[in-house]
Formats: C-alpha cells, sequence, structure tokens
C-alpha cells in the first residue's frame, strides 16, 4: 500500500463521503449547465450566465474529487443512475417554467446550502485523519460559500 494510503486511518468511509460528494456534484453541474441553456428572459438570459460559470465550477470539484478517491485506493461510483441515491442533497428538478429565474436562483441557494452543510461536517470528520482530503474539502467548501453568496445577490 502506498504511504499517502497508509496514513489515512478511515480510508473506507473518507472514500464513501467522497463518493456522496462527486455524485451530488456531478448531478449540480448537470443542472446548473441545464438552467444555464434554458432560462429565458432578459433577467433569466443574465442570471443564465452565472449558471454556465457555475457549471464549470461544479465539473471542476466532480474531477476533484474522483482523483482523489482513486489516489486513496478507492473506486469512485460507476453507475450514473445511482447519482441521485448516492448524493447528500435532494436533486431540485428545473422549474417547467423558463421565465421563472427566481425560482432557480432559489432552488440553486438550497442546493448550494445542502454542499456547505455537508462540507463543513465532512472537514470535522475528517479533521486530524486526513490533511490531503481536508484540504480539498475546504476549497470546495470556499467556492460553494461564494456560489451562495453570487446567487442570493441576484436575487436581491
Ligand atoms: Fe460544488
Ligand atoms: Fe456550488
Amino acid at each position: 500500500m502506498l504511504k499517502g494510503q497508509e496514513i489515512v486511518k478511515n480510508r473506507a468511509e473518507i472514500i464513501k463521503e467522497l463518493n456522496r460528494a462527486a455524485a451530488t456534484e456531478l448531478l449540480a453541474a448537470y443542472r446548473y449547465l441545464f438552467l444555464s441553456k434554458v432560462a429565458t428572459g432578459m433577467h433569466g438570459r443574465e442570471v443564465a450566465e452565472k449558471f454556465a460559470e457555475m457549471a464549470t465550477g461544479e465539473w471542476g470539484h466532480v474531477a476533484t474529487f474522483l482523483d482523489r478517491i482513486v489516489q486513496l485506493g478507492g473506486r469512485p461510483f460507476e453507475k450514473v443512475s445511482e447519482a441521485e441515491k448516492l448524493a447528500f442533497g435532494k436533486y431540485l428538478l428545473p422549474p417547467k417554467d423558463a421565465t421563472d429565474w427566481k425560482r432557480m436562483l432559489k432552488d440553486s441557494i438550497q442546493g448550494e446550502r445542502d454542499a456547505i452543510e455537508f462540507y463543513h461536517d465532512l472537514l470535522e470528520k475528517v479533521h486530524m485523519d486526513d490533511a490531503v482530503t481536508m484540504h480539498i474539502v475546504r476549497e470546495a467548501l470556499e467556492d460553494e460559500v461564494e456560489d451562495e453568496h453570487t446567487l442570493a445577490s441576484l436575487l436581491d
């Protein structure tokens, strides 16, 4: 076993949590990309630009978590169809009304709040045990805090 894996005591547990994170980020990335394409109306298009940026950020999180799972000797989840079950938050379907950018923002804020809570708790779990995962999760947490703030400011 690699030394980098050996130093992490509760590896299996951390890999499990990272898989949940990766699944949720995958759904979030797709959801934001979807919203960025379908949102219509003057404000809707403005909001859509932000969603497009955020989608890129969430895809980045997917990659980061998959990298870390593999680095720890784990295997990322394979069945994309299981992402919703694995995810830590509820997947909120985009509103039927493509002009309802307020609903889009509100639901997205909820998603970011779920992520902030999950990463905050995960930080406590990996604290001391796995400094590398801690660093990654902390960066993701920083991004989600920024996302929540950005989305909330668009709603004002
Ligand atoms: Fe994310
Ligand atoms: Fe986010």
